[in-house]
């Protein structure tokens, strides 16, 4: 993806002889506090977190009130609903999850184009009745490509889509030829001069570090492309204060010795731990790792629960840019596949050549006199060493070793919130991870792996049929829901969430172009809204006048039984409509190329030749 760098022999001799470099990218040395948990053990819900979903909760059932009034489902008392979900402290309030899947500047922005066909603040979604659902999420999950507009959006103090691409500019590249270093974009020269104050400060840096910062001159809010600004900041922003924005859930996968091993670089067995960073704490749920460590804390090293300095602290380690640089670090995977001619590493996107690598492999070597291992993974100093609660090398070494949260298999993030403790029960999966070749689009392994990893670990996750079964079903096409009985869930209970599974596909426009498209127009960006806005309202009621309704049933669905309510008729007849009844049709599907779905007479030949992208 990096055009090959330019970095003379006299830069680098001043980088490394520049003692007093602005105290930019690097953490700051402070004191270390006293009165710090540093780790708790990944048993329930983090205390600050289980406030702040409280706090939460009445929000929610305002938005969700407002929601259903405009819904107006069919024989359902709203008001009745309304009013015992608020008994009990609201306790009963549905928490609602989102999770955008990987997949570059693909999934970046057809899932940002989801978000807005859910937000209450556009007209158009509330007149297709969709609008106010963004309001009811508790939670936003995000990995990879994914986590950049679950960051951004948090980070902005959760602004519109209209609005977030008014500060994205996303038609200005910030990957290839830049030229000079503005407000708005960074040449390679400077982002490394960035990340040389970390180097110097004694960090590990590495491709992680490069990609955040590139992608943060687009993403992340604050001067030089967000330099300073922390994800653990979120926690003070306004909308995040009185609970009017869900709160971002990034993954990553941990990687290490024990993996399998090519050319020197360690690919994540599907069982390797996934990593959740929310703005309160870092760490895992179970696998190598069960403990969490304060994300405002991230970047000191441990032992056995305390520093290994007790004198000096650093602060400013969790910058948003390294986050969603971390998340979307599938560096090794790129680069094995690139090397072995596409049968290792094997990822569903082919774009990457060894010549659009080399250039930042040549940097780190260049610049900070790294190999290849040393720069390929995000480094993070060890918080878990020594613990109880950790095991392998999270147990023994001085640091974790972290790449793509996509690596194991799971890009649809759901991880995090299918954690029992954060009891969710509904949740919006937008997949645009691109994995049906040879065209892009989505055949749904993704969300499979999730309920093979989720069986496997005993966590509540619905009943998913195999790939073949998703795709002829065509709910890799249209919409659908899994586990909306208890007994097609893996606990075979309601602890599992209803998960409301869409996959990007072309509805009015094609929009499966480059997942390392670097610069697109604002023109593209609108079809891309206009096609999931289509996706969300199938064709704005077109393919079904009843969508709009099934959508809230399953919303609503779980809590109904914990406030003594029936599902009415209408939610029976959209159940039996877009709910996976268990069947399976394991015949071979078909190659994944579908025509408009709204149009189908518009090929994509025909379609390309009056669109220029
Ligand atoms: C919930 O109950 C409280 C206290 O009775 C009341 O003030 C509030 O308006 C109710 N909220 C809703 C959404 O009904
Ligand atoms: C970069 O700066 C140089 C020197 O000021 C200028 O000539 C050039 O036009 C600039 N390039 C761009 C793309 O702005
Ligand atoms: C980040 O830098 C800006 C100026 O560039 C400054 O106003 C702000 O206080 C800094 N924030 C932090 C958290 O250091
Ligand atoms: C992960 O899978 C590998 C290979 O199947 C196995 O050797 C290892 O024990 C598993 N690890 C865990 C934590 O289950
Ligand atoms: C702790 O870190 C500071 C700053 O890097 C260093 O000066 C000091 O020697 C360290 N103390 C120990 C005990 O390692
Ligand atoms: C890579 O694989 C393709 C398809 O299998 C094959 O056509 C091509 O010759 C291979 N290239 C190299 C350099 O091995
Ligand atoms: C990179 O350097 C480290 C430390 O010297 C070494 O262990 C590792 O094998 C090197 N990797 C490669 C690919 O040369
Ligand atoms: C689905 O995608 C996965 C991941 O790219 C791929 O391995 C598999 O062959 C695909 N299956 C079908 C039926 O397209
Ligand atoms: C899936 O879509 C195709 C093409 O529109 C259609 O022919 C087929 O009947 C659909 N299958 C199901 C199960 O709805
Ligand atoms: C979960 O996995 C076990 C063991 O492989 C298997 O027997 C069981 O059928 C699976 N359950 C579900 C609901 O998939
Ligand atoms: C649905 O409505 C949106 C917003 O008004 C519009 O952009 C889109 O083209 C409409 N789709 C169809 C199929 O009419
Ligand atoms: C789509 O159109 C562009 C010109 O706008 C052309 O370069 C490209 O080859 C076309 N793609 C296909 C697959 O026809």
């Amino acid at each position: 993806m990096m055009q090959p760098l330019f970095i003379s022999i006299a830069a680098v001799a001043a980088l490394s002889a520049a003692q007093e470099l602005p105290q930019g990218y690097a953490p700051i040395p402070v004191p270390c506090p006293t009165d710090l948990q540093w780790v708790r053990p990944a048993v329930g819900l983090n205390p600050a977190e289980a406030d702040w979903v409280q706090g939460r909760k009445p929000v929610v059932l305002e938005a969700l009130r407002t929601y259903l009034e405009r819904l107006e489902l069919a024989d359902f008392d709203m008001g009745e609903y309304i009013a015992r979900l608020n008994d009990s402290h609201q306790a009963h309030v549905p928490i609602i999850g989102m999770a955008i899947s990987g997949g570059g500047f693909g999934s970046a922005f057809t899932g940002t184009g989801a978000m807005r066909a859910f937000d209450g603040r556009l007209p158009a979604a509330n007149t297709q009745r969709t609008g106010g659902l963004l309001q009811t999420l508790t939670y936003l999950s995000g990995l990879s490509g994914g986590s950049w507009p679950t960051v951004s959006f948090t980070a902005h103090n959760f602004p519109t889509a209209d609005e977030i691409v008014d500060y994205w500019k996303p038609e200005i590249d910030r990957i290839y030829n830049v030229e000079n270093t503005t407000a708005d974009a960074a040449t390679e020269v400077t982002m490394f001069e960035q990340i040389a104050t970390k180097f110097e400060a004694g960090f590990d840096v590495g491709v992680s570090d490069y990609l955040g910062r590139a992608y943060a001159y687009e993403f992340i809010p604050g001067e030089e492309g967000g330099l300073n600004t922390t994800y653990s900041g979120i926690r003070q922003l306004s909308k995040f204060l009185s609970h009017e924005m869900p709160m971002p859930i990034i993954h990553l996968a941990e990687v290490g010795s024990g993996d399998l091993e090519y050319d020197g670089l360690w690919v994540p067995q599907a069982n390797r731990s996934l990593f959740d960073v929310t703005p309160f704490e870092f760490g895992a749920w179970e696998g190598s790792v069960r403990a969490f460590t304060p994300t405002e804390w991230l970047g000191n090293r441990l032992s056995n629960g305390q520093p290994v300095n007790d004198s000096v602290c650093v602060r400013g380690f969790d910058r948003d840019s390294l986050i969603i640089g971390s998340s979307a670090d599938a560096f090794n995977f790129w680069y094995l596949e690139a090397v072995s001619n596409d049968t290792l590493g094997q990822f569903a996107k082919r774009a990457v050549t060894l010549s659009d690598l080399d250039g930042i492999i040549e940097g780190f070597e260049e610049v900070f006199g790294l190999n290849l291992t040393q720069s390929a993974y995000a480094v993070y100093p060890n918080p878990f060493a020594n613990l109880s609660l950790s095991s392998g090398v999270a147990h023994t070494a001085p640091e974790l070793t972290l790449v793509d949260g996509s690596e194991t298999g799971q890009t649809i993030p759901f991880w995090g919130q299918i954690q029992p403790a954060r009891n969710v029960d509904f949740i919006f999966a937008w997949d645009d991870s691109q994995d049906a070749s040879p065209y892009s689009w989505n055949n749904g392994t993704n969300l499979y792996n999730t309920y093979r990893a989720a069986n496997a670990t005993g966590l509540p996750f619905p009943v998913i049929p195999p790939v073949n079964t998703l795709m002829n079903m065509n709910y890799t096409t249209h919409p659908a829901f899994f586990g909306c009985n208890a007994s097609r869930t893996t606990t075979g209970d309601e602890r599992a969430p209803i998960v409301m599974y869409m996959a990007n596909a072309p509805y009015s426009a094609y929009t499966n172009y480059s997942f390392t498209q670097s610069a697109t127009s604002r023109e593209q960006m609108q079809e891309i809204f206009e096609n999931s806005f289509n996706i969300v309202t199938q064709g704005n009621g077109t393919w079904d006048a009843e969508w709009a309704e099934c959508i809230g049933c399953a919303v609503v669905e779980r809590s109904l039984a914990r406030v003594g309510m029936q599902r009415t008729h209408q939610c029976t007849r959209c159940f039996e409509r877009y709910c996976w009844n268990g069947e399976l049709d394991e015949r071979t599907p078909a190659v994944m190329n579908p025509s408009l779905i709204l149009d189908p007479s518009e090929g994509f030949a025909e379609w390309n030749a009056t669109n220029p992208f």
